[in-house]
């Protein structure tokens, strides 16, 4: 092992360390050894030196607060090598820890959301507008203001499957990128299927069982939700009928597999199942699909038969609420490291992986906590955030919604067949554009030629390899590290990254052989799309 390169100064006089010159070993019973680069970033932790010469964090130690004025001569050095045998790498919780509540940001916010409107009347609708598609339980989740919603047993019981997931400190990538900037990232590909989009499905699945369904409809992008659905619905003994985005169908062959493995089935959409699928086949043979076209088809299922409701993967207020699990843990294990995020990137489709990391951080700024800058990250090619209108519009293309005041690209945008399916929505869930609004993120716009290099990279330094949609955040990060190195500042950087992309090695073989290519939008689609967004939006705006 590499000796310790030098400990020179002295640390907090409470700490009272024994400084040691060498590596640890048995004839040094306890040796305290603080890491860390400079005062600007912090400490990191203090790692104890045990009798056996192996390294652990020292508990009572590890959370030194940040800028704690400790002078940067109590750093110890550590060169060579096995420098990282004292960094932790993954920060994890014990089952007990799984969040017992989930958290609203609606309780906290200082404007409330704008209402949800019927689109025959232009007027608020109520519960029981909403009771032919969801149980009462989601509806009452969807317009509560209660900071904290209790989350059932059953739930809890099913996410100690996979919950707490782990937070990992981006070693590797930090050295591939010599940034001064700390890196971490929340890793929610550890569950069954690979992604964030359990947390809300086994929740979903549980209220709908609760209140006596027998069958949920849905649609899925890349196919992370319709699997997730499949996974929990099989749980709770429900069927599922999933309209998957015809293009991600093609793509993503596997995805099909793993929900009839499930006990689920998936239909290509646009289908002739539905009058929806009807309609946009008369019009457009080939259509790729697009999660609008999808919703629709699901919608409409649901909507004939009483025993059969419907579930969204994304955009709604109870699928962001469920999520903030991720964000809960994250601030725990954030707090594990001694650290806390100066700056939060998340991709997104509807918002939901983004908003459940990122809105109980944004609580604790909301509640007068430390400010993080937040960075909302989309593709180019379907930027309902930085290129959309707020307006209020329809959530799919077949006009079978409410209409949601949300980031638009207009409903019957159809966005082109890039490779991360779950990102080509046309629109933004209602409380991430309320977010966005209120000045409290920020939003950006990325190719998918400079997100794959971004996700390969990732891949290469720390061995998992992303979702097409996860490499969005990936390259989100990597920009925020590479500028902290160019101005010669260390920031921390948390990122979330949502979904491993092993359903999606398909599009990663495309990309090394060239054949991907940065698809842009049909401006003047948009053009139109945006033209035709609902009168009654006008009215009520
Ligand atoms: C891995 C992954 N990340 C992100 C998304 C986008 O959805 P959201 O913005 O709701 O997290 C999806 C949607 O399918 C997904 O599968």
């Amino acid at each position: 092992m590499a000796p310790y390169d030098r400990l020179i100064g002295d640390v907090a006089a409470e700490l009272t360390p024994v400084w040691v010159t060498g590596p640890p070993s048995l004839d040094i019973p306890r040796a305290f050894i603080a890491e860390g680069r400079d005062d600007d970033i912090g400490f990191n932790s203090l790692i104890e030196g045990d009798d056996d010469g192996t390294l652990a964090i020292a508990d009572k130690y590890a959370t030194l607060p940040r800028n704690n004025n400790v002078p940067q001569a109590a750093v110890a050095c550590w060169g060579g090598t096995e420098r990282i045998m004292t960094d932790t790498v993954k920060y994890t919780l014990p089952e007990d820890r799984i969040p017992k509540a989930w958290y609203n940001i609606n309780a906290d916010l200082p404007e409330p959301l704008a209402p949800v409107l019927h689109p025959g009347t232009g007027q608020p609708i109520g519960p029981d507008d909403l009771a032919p598609l969801f149980p009462m339980a989601l509806i009452g989740q969807e317009v509560s203001a209660e900071r904290e919603i209790e989350i059932p047993e059953p739930v809890r019981e099913i996410y100690r499957q996979w919950r707490p997931s782990p937070l990992h400190r981006a070693r590797q990538l930090e050295r591939a990128l010599d940034t001064p900037a700390k890196i971490y990232y929340k890793y929610e590909g550890v569950s069954p299927t690979g992604s964030h989009k359990p947390n809300t499905a086994v929740a979903q699945a549980f209220y709908n069982k609760e209140a006596g369904t027998k069958k949920i409809t849905t649609e899925t992008g890349a196919g992370q939700w319709g699997s997730s659905l499949a996974f929990a619905g099989n749980l709770f003994g429900l069927e599922i009928d999933v309209y998957m985005v015809k293009v991600s169908f093609e793509q993503k062959p596997y995805r099909k597999a793993l929900m009839e493995t499930f006990g689920a089935r998936c239909v290509a959409s646009p289908s002739e199942e539905t009058q929806s699928g009807r309609a946009v086949l008369a019009e457009h043979p080939d259509s790729t699909g697009s999660l609008g076209i999808a919703i629709s088809e699901a919608v409409e299922m649901a909507a004939q038969n009483d025993d059969t409701k419907y579930a969204l993967g994304s955009v709604l207020n109870h699928v962001l609420l469920h999520q903030t699990v991720v964000g809960q843990e994250a601030i725990e294990q954030m707090n594990m490291a001694g650290n806390y995020p100066d700056i939060i990137v998340g991709c997104t489709g509807g918002g939901s992986n983004f908003a459940g990391l990122v809105n109980p951080f944004l609580g604790e700024q909301l509640r007068g906590g430390p400010h993080v800058r937040v960075i909302a990250v989309e593709p180019a090619a379907c930027p309902s955030l930085t290129r959309g209108k707020f307006a209020y519009d329809f959530g799919d293309t077949g006009h079978l919604t409410p209409l949601v005041k949300m980031h638009t690209l207009g409903s019957t945008f159809v966005p082109p067949g890039f490779h991360a399916g779950g990102l080509r929505y046309h629109g933004m869930g209602p409380l991430v554009s309320h977010l966005h609004e209120l000045g409290l993120i920020e939003a950006r716009a990325y190719q998918q030629l400079e997100c794959f290099e971004a996700g390969v990279q990732f891949a290469r330094a720390e061995g998992i390899v992303p979702a097409p949609e996860a490499t969005h955040a990936v390259k989100g990060a990597i920009d925020e590290a590479l500028k902290c190195k160019e101005a010669g500042t260390g920031r921390t950087i948390l990122f979330n990254l949502c979904g491993h992309g092993h359903f999606d090695m398909q599009a990663y073989t495309d990309y090394f052989a060239g054949d991907l290519t940065d698809q842009s939008y049909d401006e003047s689609e948009l053009a139109m799309a945006l033209a035709g967004l609902p009168s009654v939006a006008t009215a009520a705006e």
